[in-house]
């Protein structure tokens, strides 16, 4: 059974050329991934269409209102008999790790909620419960991006979606390092050349170079990343 993927959204036409390319594609083909679309719009009540309105209070902006997003989640959810893991895109989120991708790819269902304007109404979360997730410490202007995002992240994940030789298994991350640096022809350019160890055809040296600069520059690059590792192999 492919892992299906419901995503709300008022801008369903951002998905096309994103999920119609690339490795999003190919996993669908595959038969690895189902994408769902649902306009979120389509549940407004108003002669208008509207899904948001003037923030209680006062303020900036506007928010969606509770209702359209709940019914527009529960149709959604009934289209399947699975249950799914739904999560809200919003920068008060977790901030996303390949940790949290690969708990996400070993799901049979995720719905994905991707919001426009200044914000949700709380109920949403309260009574949705969403797993919610931010992409980053940075503010979009809607959830779209961060959908791809997360969908981008976990298809690539999903067994034979890659292919051996580009598997995801050694790369960036999978243990908590950064990638080794890599080279391709021509073996010298712009009097930059390729580290001789790479042709040296010794495979073991290879991979210890490969790993000790995997290491360096996880040290002076992305030191929470490294202190993170330390105490891992510690233990
Ligand atoms: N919506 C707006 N900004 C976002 C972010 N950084 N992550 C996830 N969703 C968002």
């Amino acid at each position: 059974m492919p892992l299906r993927i419901d995503i709300l959204t008022l801008f369903p036409e951002l998905f096309g050329p994103f999920l119609s390319t690339s490795i999003p594609k190919r996993a669908a083909e595959k038969g690895k991934v189902e994408y769902c679309l649902t306009q979120i719009r389509d549940f407004a009540t108003d002669a208008h269409q509207s899904v948001d309105d003037k923030p209680f209070g006062g303020g900036p902006g506007m928010v969606m209102m509770a209702p359209i997003v709940f019914d527009a989640v529960e149709a959604t959810e009934k289209q399947d008999s699975r249950p799914a893991t739904r999560i809200l895109l919003t920068p008060q989120g977790k901030v996303l790790d390949q940790p949290l991708i690969e708990q996400l790819a070993a799901k049979e269902r995720l719905l994905l909620i991707a919001g426009h304007y200044e914000g949700f109404d709380e109920r949403i979360s309260q009574g949705l419960a969403p797993l919610e997730l931010s992409i980053g410490d940075y503010v979009l202007s809607g959830g779209e991006l961060a959908a791809m995002v997360v969908i981008d992240a976990v298809v690539r994940l999903l067994p034979g979606v890659l292919g051996a030789a580009d598997g995801a298994a050694d790369e960036t991350f999978a243990d908590g390092l950064i990638e080794y640096p890599q080279y391709t022809r021509p073996r010298e350019f712009r009097g930059m050349d390729v580290p001789d160890v790479l042709l040296s055809g010794n495979h073991g040296l290879i991979a210890r170079w490969r790993q000790e600069q995997r290491k360096e520059r996880t040290r002076q690059r992305r030191p929470d990343l490294w202190q993170a590792y330390e105490r891992k192999n510690q233990a």
